[in-house]
């Protein structure tokens, strides 16, 4: 084992490729110390890597023969002249392969977790065991290696899960599962061994710092007052109370009460928020949103209309309370999701980010000071700041909330199905002391009816899906292995609590290939 070290350079480079998880490579890499930058390719095409201890080729959604001729003979050249360490992650993995004389396969998906076996010692599998825990989520695999490679790993299915080139003393690694995922169990390791490798590993990790976001949002709405759109969750909370710090008296916390709120939820808030510090005005604008959702099918669509009404309430109460600013919590992971990060495909349309349109942009400037950060970070934050634990311990909440669990036509019937059955899930979780390790915990009921038989006769009825998932950051999660008992309890309460319900069904898909919500 071990490898020689290049010269230490000036951080990390990570090249993005439009992947999900760019952003978050780069958090890991920070908090083992180095300071990581992310360009998309193309940007780095033309200013090139050098200068840079170490680069990561990041995922991707595109498949490597989807990069043109030209560009993958751009990309081979900067490489093969490159003097500093390179890891290939997933799309990067398979993209050292092709470019180096491999072959990369179509359609030998793995997703969720993986079992990898290590087939040679290497110094960037330094505290592995033989057999390790590893995340996949690919469709293309390293079919063929490239000539002199060594196959570090396999997968169970015979995969190609990691790989080192020959390109002289320098270490060229590619690995198909996710490190910087936390269902990677020992990822931080072989993160760390890279890094070291590398000589990358100590520098200046900076963590969001208050003060530091505080200066730049006063910097950004220098007069007049400043709205703060408020939700009782942990990031719009941390966003609004960063915002009182920096603009005192001139700012107005809003709560839109929507309609599509879990049980009890508005006064809930109002409570919660008084405690944390924030007085909101609150806009009752259950019967604007549900009459526009009432009858709408598609999932994006109903997120659109959601995102253009929500703008439309707070451009209402902007006018009258005089604002040009409006604080939102967004955080990283509803960026990425909503196709925000430069490249990466849309999975969701995240309200608080597709939906401000330009017409309310024109006149009310958005602030985002949460924009790149995870919820776990917020959450440290949110610790700093004193806000009550149970804002900080309550599961995150969808901004369209309960409309993206009603799957299928939206109709009120079913959003109040939604509703009772989410709080009977709630309910049972937090009496048996399990809501806390659950990242979220909810009901979502479709348009499929289930024949029921109650009392000597035949009803047909909703089929109830109950999705309880463990998560450190929301861009991965797995299922909870609830006891039988507990699922027992839940379906019990359902069945009983929410009327024409007859089936009820417990998710177990992972993320990927699912997402969390339905919708
Ligand atoms: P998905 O369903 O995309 O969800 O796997 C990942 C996390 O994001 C939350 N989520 C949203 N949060 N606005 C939000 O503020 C949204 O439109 C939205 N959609 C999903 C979801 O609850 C989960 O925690």
């Amino acid at each position: 084992m071990g490898t020689a070290r290049p010269e230490a350079g000036e951080g990390v480079l990570i090249i993005d490729f439009g992947g999900q998880y760019s952003h978050l490579i780069l958090r890991r890499l920070r908090e083992l110390g180095a300071r990581p930058a992310i360009m998309h390719y193309s940007e780095v095409m033309r200013s090139g890597i050098s200068g840079f201890a170490a680069v990561v080729l990041s995922g991707s959604h595109m498949s490597v023969s989807e990069l043109s001729d030209r560009e993958l003979e751009a990309l081979r050249s900067m490489i093969e002249s490159y003097r500093g360490a390179v890891l290939g992650i997933c799309f990067g993995h398979q993209l050292l392969a092709r470019l180096f004389g491999g072959t990369v396969e179509r359609g030998c998906q793995e997703y969720g977790r993986a079992s990898v076996r290590i087939a040679e010692g290497d110094w960037l599998f330094r505290g592995w065991a033989a057999e390790e825990q590893v995340w996949m989520s690919h469709g293309d695999c390293v079919k063929r290696p490239p000539a002199g490679a060594q196959v570090l790993a396999t997968s169970g299915n015979g995969i190609v899960a990691a790989m080192k080139l020959k390109a002289g003393g320098r270490p060229v690694y590619g690995v198909q599962f996710h490190p910087e995922v936390r269902h990677t169990e020992k990822g931080t390791e072989l993160l760390r061994n890279f890094l070291e490798m590398a000589g990358a590993g100590e520098g200046a990790g900076e963590a969001a710092s208050v003060d530091e976001i505080v200066r730049s949002l006063r910097m950004e709405a220098m007069d007049g007052a400043v709205l703060a759109a408020v939700s009782g969750g942990v990031d719009s909370t941390v966003a609004a109370l960063l915002a009182k710090m920096a603009f005192g008296k001139r700012l107005r916390p809003v709560f839109v009460d929507h309609g599509l709120l879990r049980e009890g939820e508005a006064e809930e808030v109002v409570r919660l928020l008084g405690e944390a510090g924030l007085e909101p005005i609150v806009v009752d604008a259950g019967d604007r949103f549900i009459s526009r959702l009432e009858g709408l099918s598609g999932c994006e669509e109903r997120r659109r209309v959601i995102g253009e009404e929500f703008a439309r309430v707070l451009y209402e109460v902007a006018k009258r309370e005089g604002a040009r600013a409006l604080v939102q919590g967004t955080t990283y992971p509803d960026v990425v999701e909503s196709g925000g990060s430069r490249g990466s495909s849309l999975i969701k349309s995240h309200h608080n980010v597709g939906g401000m349109p330009g017409w309310f942009r024109e006149s009310v400037r958005v602030l985002e000071p949460l924009r790149g950060l995870y919820k776990d970070e917020v959450r440290g934050l949110a610790v700093e700041l004193g806000v009550p634990g149970e804002i900080i311990n309550r599961h995150p909440f969808p901004g369209p909330g309960l409309a993206v669990r009603v799957i299928g036509r939206f109709t009120r019937e079913k959003l109040e199905a939604v509703r009772k059955a989410s709080r009977a899930v709630e309910d049972v979780l937090r009496e048996k002391g399990l809501y806390g390790s659950a990242w979220q915990a909810f009901a979502a009921v479709g348009d499929d009816a289930w024949v029921g038989v109650k009392g000597d006769s035949r009803e047909q009825g909703h089929i109830v899906i109950v999705r309880v998932v463990e998560s450190a950051d929301g861009m991965t999660a797995g299922y909870a292995r609830l006891p039988y008992d507990i699922l027992d309890e839940i379906t019990r309460r359902i069945t009983g609590e929410v009327g024409g319900v007859s089936m009820v069904a417990y998710a177990v898909t992972t993320k990927p290939p699912s997402t969390i919500e339905p919708c």
